[in-house]
């Protein structure tokens, strides 16, 4: 490891040296490439031709680099929380892209210092670590995480550095069995008030193959909306029945208001403040979701040719395939 200045080590850079007669392929500094989305995304830059610098913490382990190693991502270790070495960091890019996840010490402390570190270096944009449902539409209160985006949101837009923001909606990927939406072992799919709410759902792949296009892309608005699917409860039980074979039921534990309550009731008696994901958070995407306020449009899905939408079919059928 090689110090360089006083904060952070290089631990490998390799960034590719242009041809004669090339442009350099622009930089993309990327926080967070060591989490599952952040990966997908160095993984998409990388087939995009981008230079990705992953800005890692101290301490990270090997497994974790190796994945990026071997796309060609430059690796810095770099303290997160020091504003002179993440600005270095950041210096020369032609885009900050974030993936952190966490509660307020990631999703507004540490963007904060990145933001602010990509000001100082005159980087020109930044994609923060939104990736979720249109919760500017969201009343403040009602989804703790949508909470933290908002916070970070007002430093991001008062800043001066061009910003987008791709919402997704939920990832698909959580159909599979985190979301309390499908209940494979009973064949029963869940809802609450409306059975007809249409819900957006994009693959994790598909975030991240749009986000590297987007970060790549100098002229995007400040958000971007795209679902590979839109499916409500009633969808989900005819695809369920129809992948599987085996008829799937609607089943309705109660309003939206019934839902309210047993968010308060839960957050009270199990609060798990320290959590990304206690079930009470979980519960209230899933009252953003049904009330159908978080729902995403108009949507940007053709604004990068080559995208291939993975559809809530798709991700079922494979995930039953792979049982
Ligand atoms: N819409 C949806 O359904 C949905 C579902 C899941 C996630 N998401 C969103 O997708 C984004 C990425 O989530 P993910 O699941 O890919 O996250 P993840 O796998 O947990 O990875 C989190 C990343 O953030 C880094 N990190 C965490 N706290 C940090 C801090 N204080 N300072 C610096 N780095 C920090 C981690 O670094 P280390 O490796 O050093 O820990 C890691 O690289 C988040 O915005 C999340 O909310 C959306």
């Amino acid at each position: 490891m090689q110090p360089l200045e006083s904060g952070w080590l290089l631990l490998a850079s390799s960034y590719p040296t242009p041809g004669r007669n090339r442009m350099p392929d622009p930089t993309i500094v990327l926080a967070g490439a060591t989490g599952h989305l952040g990966g997908k995304i160095a993984a998409a830059l990388r087939t995009r031709g981008a230079d990705v610098r992953a800005l890692v913490r101290p301490g990270t382990a090997s497994e974790k680099l190796d994945p990026l190693r071997q796309l060609g991502v430059s690796i810095l270790t770099v303290d997160p929380t020091s504003l002179p070495a993440m600005t270095e960091a950041c210096r020369g890019a032609a885009c900050v892209v974030s993936a952190l996840s966490g509660l307020r010490a990631a999703i507004v402390d540490a963007q904060t210092i990145l933001l602010n570190a990509a000001v100082a270096a005159g980087v020109p944009r930044f994609i923060p670590s939104d990736f979720a449902a249109d919760f500017t539409k969201v009343a403040p209160g009602a989804n703790r995480n949508f909470d933290l985006r908002r916070d970070f949101m007002a430093r991001l837009d008062a800043a001066p550095i061009a910003a987008t923001s791709v919402f997704n909606g939920a990832f698909a990927d959580i159909l599979t069995g985190v979301a309390p939406i499908i209940l494979f072992k009973v064949k029963r799919v869940v809802y609450w008030a409306d059975a007809d709410q249409l819900m957006d759902f994009t693959t994790m792949d598909n975030v991240a193959t749009y986000t590297a296009a987007a970060a790549l892309d100098p002229t995007t608005p400040r958000f971007l909306r795209i679902a590979g699917d839109q499916i409500s409860a009633r969808g989900l039980a005819t695809v369920m029945s129809e992948v599987s074979g085996v008829p799937y039921r609607l089943l309705r534990p109660g309003g939206l208001g019934t839902l309210a309550t047993i968010i308060k009731v839960t957050r009270t008696l199990v609060p798990a403040s320290q959590d990304i994901y206690p079930p009470w958070q979980g519960m209230q995407y899933l009252h953003n979701m049904f009330s159908g306020d978080a729902k995403l449009k108009p949507l940007d899905n053709d604004r990068y040719p080559g995208m291939r939408w993975e559809s809530a079919r798709a991700v079922l059928a494979a995930h039953l395939k792979n049982l």
